[in-house]
């Protein structure tokens, strides 16, 4: 039997719901790949702390997170599907690969800069400085070979071979697997309802432009309604001067499998109202079997947990073997049992 590649991902529990956006262009990939490789998803809460968390919320936000994850299909008996901090080798790891990051290197994410620029120095921790780090030990404990990420995240994964590299040159070349990037389709890229212009995201500011896995049929409905289009009353693709049509003809394409162009064709010299009529049922397909067995799963929070225990039992055992080959490697000395 030929090993199946392995594949590392996180998701950060940042908030109580996964959007429209999160669920095309992430999940619905990482639930293909997961058939074809031997995948590792971690609910990243040691990255969530990098900027200032709500204990409790914190908490509700990381078991939301994972039971939408499973709602949508990424099933914990075939993914190792997990929670960060539940593994400690992701912390141990970090220290080690912050040894031998350079100062200026870190300092050059651009996430960093962006972030620490809002914030100001003050408020910008020392844990965000070394999230890149983190991700890197994420990555590099489970000798991954493919990362899907979106686009923002290219960058620390080159970190994340330049650190690989580095180690395994020093330490041992056979140390790290060097993990290869796989950049999430641009096409999958979903706008705000409201302001199809910018990205569907999490700290968009028009509540009614998201559309929130966990929404109310009614209220995705109502939101699809709604959704800004333009005056000329055509269902046809054009991003650059339909933005409003061409984001809700994607939503559709993806979530139907059926083509741009057949439902262009479907919809020929109808209105918007019949068009957003039918992509709000068809969302609401598609969202609302994921909304009841999310629910369902977090009605039953230990049930919950002790499925992710078990996974990051599982976790655990991959990413104790590296850490302790790292530990020998660069000289630490073995404790006598
Ligand atoms: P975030 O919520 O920004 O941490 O993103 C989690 C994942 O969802 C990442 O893989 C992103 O690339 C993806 N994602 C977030 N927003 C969108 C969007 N509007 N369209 C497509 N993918 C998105
Ligand atoms: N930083 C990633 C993001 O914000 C999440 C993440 C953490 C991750 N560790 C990872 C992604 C390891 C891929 C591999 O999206």
């Amino acid at each position: 039997m030929t090993q199946k590649p392995r594949l590392y991902s996180g998701m950060q529990p940042s908030a109580d719901s996964l959007h429209a956006g999160n669920y095309i262009g992430a999940l619905l990939q990482w639930k293909d790949l997961q058939s074809t490789h031997d995948a590792f998803f971690s609910v990243v809460d040691m990255h969530a702390i990098t900027v200032s968390q709500d204990p409790a919320e914190l908490r509700e936000k990381t078991r939301r997170t994972a039971a939408q994850y499973i709602a949508a299909g990424i099933d914990p008996s075939n993914s190792t599907l997990y929670v960060q901090s539940h593994v400690p080798a992701h912390a141990e790891l970090a220290w080690v690969l912050n040894t031998i990051t350079g100062f200026g290197e870190a300092g050059r994410m651009t996430q960093f800069k962006d972030k620490s620029q809002k914030q100001g120095a003050d408020a910008t921790s020392v844990g965000l400085f070394a999230y890149p780090v983190l991700m890197a030990a994420d990555i590099l404990l489970y000798q991954t070979e493919v990362v899907p990420v979106g686009d923002d995240q290219k960058q620390h994964v080159e970190l994340t071979r330049d650190l690989a590299t580095r180690f395994n040159a020093r330490f041992g070349a056979d140390t790290f697997v060097l993990p290869e990037p796989v950049i999430q389709r641009e096409t999958a890229r979903i706008y705000d309802l409201q302001n199809p212009t910018s990205k569907m995201s999490k700290s968009g500011e028009t509540p009614a432009g998201i559309l929130w896995l966990l929404d109310e049929p009614s209220v995705t409905a109502k939101k699809i309604m709604r959704a800004v289009t333009d005056t000329d009353g055509e269902v046809r693709f054009d991003r650059e001067h339909k933005p409003g049509v061409s984001n809700l003809l994607t939503i559709f394409s993806v979530l139907s499998g059926r083509t741009i162009s057949e439902i262009e064709q479907e919809f020929a010299g109808r209105g918007y109202g019949d068009f957003k009529k039918a992509l709000a049922e068809v969302v609401v397909g598609a969202f609302e079997p994921i909304r009841s067995r999310a629910l369902e799963l977090l009605d039953d929070p230990a049930e919950l947990d002790r499925l992710l225990g078990v996974n990051a039992d599982r976790a655990s055992e991959v990413a104790e073997t590296t850490l302790a080959t790292v530990y020998d490697r660069i000289g630490f000395l073995r404790r006598a049992r």
